[in-house]
């Protein structure tokens, strides 16, 4: 099994490539990815020495580029990841967001249309389907709840999920889309709720809540996430969904008092800061499918992972101080 991962240099996909690593050590990996800001081949450097991987520098959307690797290799399966991922930064400027999340998605699908794929599987996200309101506890999002983006992050990502889907009809591309919640756990880039509230907190500096704090999210720990893709591979139906939750909704104050008491920090940290425009009020995935079908479950509560996450962050200080004393600083200091 020869197995392309794209965006492996990222937050999900390198947990996914040791994830694989684990659990199938006879497949041979390799990650494409693009090392943008949020692309660290540092995070990569315990299997990057191990036979059977392979990396590769290189952009999604340039087609001549695509195309070359594909015909260098067969590959029996992709896993896209590579996308640029976040909100906040969608809103500021959307134009990146179409070019690697819309086109880059057509043109690896092109390549696996001509060389043949056994199958190409779509990383997706729960924020295609709009957002839920907060006092509406019944609700939840299910694999046919329509399509409603409220960012330009999540209409690119809804966008790229229609084109996977018609490439399925169209062209017969054995295709799989998963739809997850937000993840968190080690290697996230700090821009993120999570690991930004984390460090922020070990550095006694202010923790940015957007709005009242009440938006609600789904919180499920990466290594969930990654038993799921893996057992959509495996067993999962050609031209199916999946959306991947935990039932684990929390408001964003909750998560980072939580994160806070966990340090010893007080709340004090707590900044309230301007909203974010047109920001989705709730998230909730009904995961019924991929529990039904192909048996997931989630192994982490959130207790265990929230923990295991800061003590990440605080092991791994120097993965992370060298991302915020670099570009990054420049962003933070223009959104907080
Ligand atoms: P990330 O921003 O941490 O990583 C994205 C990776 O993609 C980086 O390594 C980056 O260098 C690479 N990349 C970006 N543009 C590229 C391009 N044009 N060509 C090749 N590589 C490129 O993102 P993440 O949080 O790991 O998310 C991974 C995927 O999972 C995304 O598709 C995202 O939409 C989806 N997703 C994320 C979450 C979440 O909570 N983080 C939840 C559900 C779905
Ligand atoms: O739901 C899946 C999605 O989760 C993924 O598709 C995205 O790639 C991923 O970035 C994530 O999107 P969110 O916008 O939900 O995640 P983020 O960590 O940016 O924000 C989580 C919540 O916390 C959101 O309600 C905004 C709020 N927030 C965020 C930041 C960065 C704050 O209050 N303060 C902050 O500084």
């Amino acid at each position: 099994m020869h197995i392309l991962v794209t965006g492996g240099a990222g937050f999900i996909g390198s947990n996914f490539i040791f994830y694989l690593a684990d659990h199938h050590p006879d497949w041979q990996i390799t990650c494409l990815d693009k090392l943008t800001y949020a692309g660290n081949l540092e995070t990569l450097d315990s299997v990057r020495n191990k036979a059977g991987f392979d990396f590769v520098r290189g952009d999604i959307a340039d087609r001549d580029f695509v195309n070359d690797l594909f015909s260098q290799g067969h590959f029996d399966m992709v896993v896209n990841f590579a996308a640029e991922s976040h909100v906040d930064r969608s809103i500021e400027d959307p134009s990146i967001f179409l070019k690697t999340n819309v086109l880059g998605t057509q043109v690896l699908m092109d390549a696996c249309r001509r060389t043949g794929i056994r199958r190409f599987h779509q990383v997706g996200t729960d924020e295609v389907y709009g957002d839920l309101p907060l006092d509406r506890p019944d609700l939840f999002f299910t694999e046919t709840t329509p399509l409603t983006a409220s960012s330009p992050y999540s209409a690119s990502k809804a966008s790229a999920d229609l084109l996977v889907m018609a490439y399925h009809r169209t062209y017969g591309l054995p295709v799989t889309i998963s739809r997850c919640s937000n993840n968190y756990g080690p290697w996230q880039f700090p821009e993120k709720l999570i690991p930004l509230m984390i460090i922020n907190a070990l550095s006694d500096k202010a923790l940015p809540v957007y709005g009242t704090g009440q938006n609600v999210r789904d919180w499920l720990y990466v290594e969930d996430h990654c038993k799921a893709i893996d057992l959509i591979l495996t067993d999962g139906q050609d031209g199916e969904v999946y959306n991947i939750g935990g039932h684990n909704e929390k408001a964003n104050l909750e998560v980072v008092k939580t994160i806070l008491r966990q340090l010893n920090k007080s709340e004090s940290l707590i900044t309230f800061v301007g909203d974010r425009k047109g920001h989705d009020l709730r998230y909730a995935i009904d995961p019924a499918k991929i529990s039904r079908e192909l048996g997931w479950l989630p192994d982490t509560r959130f207790e265990d992972g929230i923990r295991r996450t800061i003590d990440w962050y605080m092991e791994n200080r120097s993965w992370w101080e060298h991302i915020v004393s670099g570009n990054y600083r420049q962003y933070y200091e223009k959104m907080y």
